[in-house]
Order: C-alpha cells, then structure tokens, then sequence
C-alpha cells in the first residue's frame, strides 16, 4: 500500500496528466507496440499507426482509467473491479504485459513533466501503477 506522501505525489502529477490523457494514453501505447512489439497481437482489430484514431481512443480510455485509480487510491481494487474481470475474463491479456504497459506509461509522464518527476514521484508512480496492475491481473486463475 502507498504512503500519504506516495499518494500526495501520484495526486500531484496526476493533476498535470489529466490535462493531456489523450496525448500521453496514446503516447504510452505508441511506446508498448514500438518497444515490446508482441503486444500488438492483442490488438488484431486496430489500426496502430502513430496517431491513429484507434490508438488516441484507446489511449484516452487506458488513461481514463488510471484516472480512476487516482481517484479512488483507497480503494483501487473496488474502482477497478469491472476492468478487471474484463482483462482476465474475456481478453486474457498475459500479466507480464502490465509491467510493460505500467513502464511505458511511466516514461510517457517523465518525458512530458521532467521537471515533476523527481525519483520520489517515479518511485511513487511506479508502486501506484504495479498496484493497479495487480488488481488488473488478480483474477486470474
Ligand atoms: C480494453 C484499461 C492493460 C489489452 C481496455 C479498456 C480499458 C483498459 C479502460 C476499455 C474497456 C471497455 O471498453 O470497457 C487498461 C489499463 C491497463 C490495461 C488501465 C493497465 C494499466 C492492458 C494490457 C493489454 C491490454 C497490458 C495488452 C497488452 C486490452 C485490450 C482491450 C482492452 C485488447 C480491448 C480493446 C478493444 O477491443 O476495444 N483496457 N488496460 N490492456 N485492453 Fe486494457
């Protein structure tokens, strides 16, 4: 569980990220399927081109989501309760594709606010974002 300081810092960076879900959820995307390009056969049905419709829509609600989070980052696992039984359910997505969509939303933020993201709130962002994948993977099996 997150301290009251890790909870200011995530609230606090979290405040600048709301203003630009759009570009940084489709950011983070763009960086999974460059980095990790094994990732994109979960997304058979998209166009993944930089930019595309898709990923803009599905990034925004990817980081919607986190928003939620944030919201309610005493109860993640109850905010994030549908989404869950969503991603083990019915699309089985892998768990060891959470670390690596959790990174690539974490570089998404410090490019974007490098001057915020002291190794406090990186440290902060990264227990907020693996709490989230946990509740995300939880259900499985
Ligand atoms: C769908 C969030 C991780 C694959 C979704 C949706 C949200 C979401 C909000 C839309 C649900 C709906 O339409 O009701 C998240 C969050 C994640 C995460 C917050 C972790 C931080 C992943 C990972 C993968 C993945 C790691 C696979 C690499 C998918 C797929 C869909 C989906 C395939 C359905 C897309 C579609 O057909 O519209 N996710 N997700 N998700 N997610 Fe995730």
């Amino acid at each position: 569980t997150l301290t009251q300081a890790e909870k200011a810092a995530v609230t606090t960076i979290w405040a600048k990220v709301a203003t630009q879900i759009e570009a940084i959820g489709a950011e983070s995307l763009e960086r999974l399927f460059a980095s990790y390009p094994q990732t994109k056969t979960y997304f058979p049905h998209f166009d993944l081109s930089q930019g595309s419709v898709q990923l803009r829509g599905h990034g925004s609600k990817v980081l919607n989501a986190i928003g939620e989070a944030v919201k309610n980052i005493d109860d993640i696992r109850g905010a994030l309760a549908k989404l869950s039984e969503l991603h083990a359910y019915i699309l089985r997505v892998d768990p060891v594709n959470f670390k690596l969509l959790s990174h690539c939303i974490l570089c998404s933020v410090a490019a974007r606010y490098p001057n915020d993201f002291t190794p406090e709130v990186h440290a902060a962002w990264d227990k907020f974002l693996s709490s989230v994948s946990s509740v995300l993977t939880e259900k499985y099996r």
